[in-house]
């Protein structure tokens, strides 16, 4: 059975930066509601919005605009050549190329639908094929030879239709192929109370548990896992066919099925804390906004991300309390946020003397972005984070 647990309000689409001109047309929007599936424990969100809306030639988002996720495509990039020594990796949902550009142009081939980034990396001269990842789109390009290695961060969530997701990949990888796939993990969602990590296009969260049942359905499996600290906490799933009886599983599988069911992500129950907490968190920040406008500190936030566009729309924050946010994606920069239409602004170091609060948008790069701000810190200038809790720090 699957059941509603939380309602994040009405919702614009999360990466449709506006621009100026826009400002005055009706933005479409939806309710945001996320459910919990009691048969296979799969949590997702309710209304599922067409890829081609959320997903084209507009896209902005860039994955090398942060050094930490370029440090770990690399890391990861070293460790499949050294562990797997594929001979044919398809990477879908490839981006700018921070994965792709750890190989040889000949091994690799990357998905990319939305078609302004696809460019970046066919430039590049590494060939990327600027399609949505379907069984057509499998079999066609593994006629010949099937891929040994796929790899996708960050992607696989967002495709609506799992059997296309994975009916897809067991189509492409051939009998001893790999799939190593990443993304946001449901614990430490639910955990650290980052509501925001559900949005339009990241249509599930996978927890381990319930990404074991799915994998079941198009013969496939996981054999071992690493937790990374990566979008405020990932997992790293490395996956084979059933079929496939030389690779064994690795014990941090039993054990993260252990923890994962300790903690309660197998019952509706926790799910409806995590809604209360997330209710609370909200009250929490308005609050403290609030507080903030009263003693006239200047607000600002750090990093548009489609996260924010949750966080604002659900809390109702606009340009009233936070006056602009900084971003260095060229795409975003000089555009308004969706629904809250707070503006963004090319990023520039903070200065203690202009900005007292910063929001910090992007607090999955938290550790990053002390690192570069340590000057403001240091002269009093405080970050506000509703991760784990609403705090200033
Ligand atoms: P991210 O957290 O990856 O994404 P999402 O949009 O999926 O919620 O996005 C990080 C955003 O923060 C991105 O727009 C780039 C921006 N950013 C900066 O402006 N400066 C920085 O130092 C970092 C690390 C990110």
């Amino acid at each position: 059975m699957i059941k509603k647990f939380l309602d994040l309000g009405l919702q614009p689409l999360a990466n449709s930066y506006i621009k100026e001109k826009d400002l005055n047309k009706r933005e479409s929007k939806f309710r945001l509601e996320v459910m919990f599936n009691s048969k296979n424990y799969l949590v997702s969100i309710n209304k599922k919005i067409a890829t081609n809306k959320m997903f084209n030639s507009d896209y902005p988002y860039r994955s090398s605009q942060s050094n930490t996720m370029k440090n770990s495509f690399k890391k990861i990039a070293e460790e499949i050549k050294k562990r797997f020594k594929p001979e044919f990796i398809i990477e879908i949902g490839s981006n700018d190329g921070a994965f792709l550009f750890n190989f040889r142009r000949q091994k690799i081939l990357g998905i990319e639908p939305c078609k302004n980034i696809a460019k970046i990396t066919t430039k590049k001269k590494y060939k990327t094929i600027d399609e949505y990842w379907t069984k057509k789109l499998a079999k066609k390009i593994t006629k010949k030879n099937k891929a040994d290695l796929i790899y996708s961060a960050n992607t696989l969530s967002h495709i609506k239709n799992l059997e296309e997701t994975f009916g897809a990949i067991n189509l492409a990888l051939s009998k001893r192929g790999v799939l190593v796939m990443e993304g946001p993990s449901l614990l430490p969602c639910v955990k650290n109370n980052s509501y925001d990590q559900f949005y339009c296009e990241h249509v599930y969260v996978f927890s381990t548990i319930s990404l074991i049942n799915i994998l079941k359905k198009y013969g496939l499996e996981i054999f071992d896992i690493k937790n990374l600290k990566t979008h405020g906490g990932s997992s790293r799933y490395f996956i084979k066919k059933i079929s496939n009886i030389e690779i064994k599983k690795k014990k941090i599988v039993f054990q993260e099925i252990k923890k994962e069911k300790k903690y309660g992500l197998n019952r509706f129950k926790t799910f409806k804390n995590f809604a209360k907490r997330v209710n609370k968190s909200k009250k929490d920040l308005i609050t403290i906004l609030k507080k903030l406008k009263k003693n006239k500190k200047k607000v600002i936030g750090y990093g548009a991300t489609a996260k924010s566009c949750t966080v604002l729309n659900f809390c109702k924050i606009n340009s009233n309390q936070i006056d602009y946010f900084i971003d260095t994606t060229p795409d975003k920069v000089n555009k308004f946020l969706p629904g809250s239409k707070i503006f963004i602004k090319k990023y520039k170091k903070l200065q203690k003397n202009q900005v007292d609060v910063v929001f910090l948008g992007a607090w999955n790069f938290k550790d990053e972005i002390f690192k570069k701000e340590k000057l403001f810190r240091k002269k009093g200038g405080k970050f506000l984070t509703h991760v784990p809790k609403v705090r200033l720090i």
